[in-house]
């Protein structure tokens, strides 16, 4: 039997529950730049919750929309009907996306994104006569969510290995993470734009007309802040174009301000065919994923459709009103606030303090761009993970949050942070670490 506030039922995700139940830590309110603990604590969150948070926590303008929308029109559906916010989200959406990427199909979640981007890439390809091209290709160190789709063409070993054979032909690049050429490299590293011809010994082998589309994060977060170096993005974009074949970013932590611009297609400079989006499209406040489309990649499908329904994929809850209004708001804020000018502001600042943990115990490596860092630490000789694991729970005692991943600690602030808050949040960094063994 269940008793109130017994642990036991929720099958917490990507967590340790053993660990967990043994020794909660919940968290009970959110505003702005902090969460507060079940104990009272204040934790300054340098993690906005999951990379999502961008806006800050319980934002009035947003809470206030989601609230009026509730009782309005709490649920419409998006199959054969509409309603007024999600086109107009959609529209909004559009015109934050590099040129031409402005035909948007909404779904609740990254990985849902993913999928939805794998499978309109599919589509096209047929639509457009080329059926052949079947292959996705990530790459190593790839996280794209938990869909089949996702951990099919992401590159991490245990999100895959529990899970069977996966989606069949699928390929991976290699990743562009090279600590002997680029360690504490500032921003963009200088070395390994070649490891884009990866894709090029993929082609050789599998033949240009088997592949669909390459997906890629322009910065990978779950694998560690792992940063492009100057001029891989470019050369992949040529790669794909040489080939006909699609480019889609996957910018569910990157958009939205985190690099300092609406994409970071926008801030690299390098224009895919597709973007995923989620997370701070709707602060996170309700749940939302989005797929931007080039559009002649939706026109193709669509056009070339028999008369009815032309893609056959879809939600439940695709563009629900509560995420709607979220995003609608959410972009607002953005807006009239200049968050991503503030990051853009910050970004020199950040990138000291990022950089100031060179030499401090354990540290190995230093990364940054935008408002994101990462410092990868030496693993403990026998246990990986264990010592960044600490720090999350010391960091956290010490009403921290920052967010780990092996062992390397990424940060990823809302973006409402000011000079203050970084000072804390390094601070705490470099007085925490030479205590851990
Ligand atoms: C690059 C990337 N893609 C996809 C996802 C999956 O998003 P979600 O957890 O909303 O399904 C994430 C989540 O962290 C991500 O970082």
């Amino acid at each position: 039997m269940t008793e109130p506030n017994d642990l036991s039922a929720f099958w917490m995700p990507f967590t340790d529950n053993r660990g967990f139940k043994a020794n909660p830590r919940m968290l009970v309110a959110a505003k702005d730049m902090h969460y507060t603990s079940a104990s009272g604590q204040q934790v300054l969150d340098a993690t906005g919750g999951l990379w999502c948070v961008n806006a800050g926590h319980s934002r009035p303008r947003i809470v206030e929309a989601i609230r009026a929308i509730v009782g309005q029109l709490d649920y419409a559906p998006t199959f054969q009907l509409g309603h007024p916010l999600a086109f107009e989200a959609a529209s909004q959406l559009a015109l934050l996306m590099p040129q031409g990427l402005d035909r948007i199909f909404f779904a609740n979640s990254g990985s849902e994104a993913v999928d939805s981007a794998l499978k309109i890439a599919l589509a096209y390809q047929r639509a457009r006569g080329q059926g052949s091209r079947t292959r996705l290709i990530g790459r190593e160190r790839g996280y794209h969510g938990v869909g089949f789709g996702g951990i099919s063409v992401g590159g991490i070993v245990g999100n895959r290995r529990q899970f069977g054979t996966l989606l069949t032909g699928v390929d991976h690049m290699r990743h562009t993470h090279d600590l002997a050429r680029n360690a504490f490299a500032r921003g963009m590293p200088q070395h390994g734009a070649e490891l884009a011809d990866d894709l090029e010994r993929i082609v050789a082998l599998h033949g240009a007309d088997t592949i669909a589309a390459v997906i890629v994060e322009p910065v990978a977060g779950s694998t560690g802040v792992l940063i492009p170096p100057v001029g891989y993005l470019q050369r992949l974009r040529e790669i794909c174009d040489r080939h006909d074949i699609l480019l889609i970013f996957d910018e569910v932590i990157t958009a939205f301000g985190r690099v300092g611009r609406a994409t970071a297609a926008e801030r690299f400079g390098v224009t895919p065919d597709i973007i995923t989006l989620a997370k701070g499209l709707t602060n996170a406040a309700v749940p939302m994923g989005a797929v931007a489309v080039r559009r002649e990649v939706h026109d193709t499908i669509v056009g070339n459709a028999a008369p009815g329904i032309e893609l056959f994929h879809g939600y439940t809850y695709s563009a629900h009103p509560l995420a709607a209004t979220a995003a609608i708001a959410t972009m607002e804020v953005y807006r009239e606030e200049g968050l991503f000018e503030h990051a853009i502001e910050l970004e020199d600042y950040w990138a000291d303090a990022v950089h100031s943990l060179k030499g401090v115990r354990h540290v190995i490596d230093c990364r940054n761009i935008g408002l994101i860092g990462g410092i990868e630490l030496e693993p403990r000789p026998g246990a990986p993970t264990k010592r960044a694991m600490e720090v999350f729970h010391r960091a956290f005692d010490d009403g921290l949050l920052v967010r780990v991943t092996g062992d390397i600690i990424a940060l990823s602030p809302p973006l409402i942070l000011e000079k203050s808050h970084i000072d804390e949040i390094f601070g705490k960094l470099a007085n925490l670490l030479p205590t851990i063994d």
